[in-house]
């Protein structure tokens, strides 16, 4: 009987695949993000250009194998809040990202806080967000930083009174404040200050305003994507005719969707943190692979949130050796400093945002497509909303 058992349990044994000597323990990576909707072109390109880090950059960091899981909000507020809790609690994740509009990130900060998962936005713009949790870091930009940029651009170049067009929610007041604020210093009026909704802008009524107030220049700001609606209307209304100057943060000309606009768009100028057309060898680099591995894209400004995003969350992991502890990666994130395709940038140790330099350019037309060229350049541009509240 002993022997019949002893059998059998041999038998069992060899079913049980052997276990390898040092099983390799898993890091997951909760993306959160648009794939449908009104702003699926920036959920796009956040996945585009995190997976070629990930493809690049292989998948084992300091040991330990990491896992993306990609997750759709469509865009909205609750689906991030109940996604980021399910990643969370259910899937264990060691980091969340993506958060590619402002109510996204502002509802899914107190998650990070309680969990203490570090948070990484990498599209989200608004000045407030990384002050929403101690665990959140910043990839993509301000508003702010490139709306003192461009409102120094337009007070330097005979541009006198302007009309604001913002969309109406936190990122369009941070560009439409900075802004105006910034330019009036300069001696620069601003006559109007407009604001469109966010959801189903119809430009037209305001465009038709601002045709009539005839300002030296429009300044506009409106989320990733939304711009195309825009310069469709503004060209409509014959006002890229009418001498009246668009200008912006470089949302507006948005290298994604910048094709579409036809010759109208030609010299239009904005200040912005990435150009498809940035001249340094890394970024000629990277827009080769992003094309190469996504042949209908062009790699735009959310596309490097989601790459040096995913640089964030690499070397934070070298450099806790593997701890996925959220305290331990905080402490390495807020030392990082690296060469990113949009150029040299870093993490803010004080405020967990990124600093970066910002470029003036130019819409022109190279090799039959538009770029944006740029033409002048601004290194180490902070948060100017935070940095005033510092002097306060
Ligand atoms: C935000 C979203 C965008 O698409 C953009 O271009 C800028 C800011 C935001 O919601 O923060």
């Amino acid at each position: 009987m002993y022997r019949r058992y002893f059998l059998a349990a041999l038998a069992a044994a060899a079913l049980v695949p052997a276990m390898p000597a040092t099983a390799q323990e898993t890091v997951k990576v909760g993306l959160i993000i648009p794939l449908t909707g009104p702003f699926t072109t920036t959920g796009k390109q956040l996945e585009a250009a995190a997976k070629l880090y990930m493809q690049q950059h292989g998948t084992t960091v300091a040991g330990k194998k990491i896992e993306l899981i990609v997750r759709d909000d469509a865009g909205r507020p609750e689906n991030t809040a109940r996604i980021a809790s399910e990643l969370v609690n259910n899937d264990k994740v060691a980091f969340l990202a993506g958060f590619g509009l402002t109510p996204l990130a502002m509802a899914t900060a107190p998650i990070a806080t309680n969990s203490k998962v570090p948070m990484v936005v990498m599209m989200a713009g608004t000045s407030i967000i990384t002050e929403r949790s101690p665990y959140i870091v910043r990839t993509s930009f301000t508003l702010g930083q490139s709306a003192i940029v461009i409102a120094d651009w337009a007070a330097q170049n005979k541009i006198k009174n302007v009309v604001t067009l913002v969309t109406d929610y936190a990122p369009g007041h941070d560009a439409e404040k900075s802004f105006v604020e910034r330019f009036e210093k300069a001696g620069g009026k601003v006559t109007e200050k407009l604001r469109v909704p966010l959801a189903n802008p119809d430009f037209a009524p305001f465009l038709q305003r601002v045709r009539d107030a005839k300002p030296d220049a429009l300044y506009v700001f409106t989320p990733s994507g939304v711009g195309a609606i825009l310069m469709k209307q503004f060209v409509e209304r014959g006002l890229d005719k009418s001498g009246i100057r668009l200008i912006g943060p470089g949302d507006i000309t948005d290298d994604d969707v910048l094709n579409g606009f036809g010759d109208a768009a030609i010299g239009v100028v904005t200040a912005h943190n990435y150009s498809t057309a940035h001249p340094s060898a890394k970024n000629k680099e990277y827009v080769a692979a992003y094309k190469k591995a996504n042949p209908s894209m062009r790699p735009n400004f959310a596309s490097v949130g989601g790459y040096d995003g995913m640089h964030v969350i690499y070397e934070a992991l070298k450099g806790t050796k593997g701890s996925t502890d959220g305290d331990a990666l905080m402490k390495v994130i807020k030392t990082l400093k690296w060469e990113s395709p949009r150029g040299p940038i870093w993490i803010d140790p004080e405020t967990r945002d990124i600093v970066q330099t910002i470029y003036i350019r130019k819409v022109e037309k190279k090799d039959g497509e538009l770029y944006n060229i740029e033409f002048a350049s601004f290194p180490g541009i902070k948060d100017p909303v935070k940095e005033a509240m510092k002097k306060k």
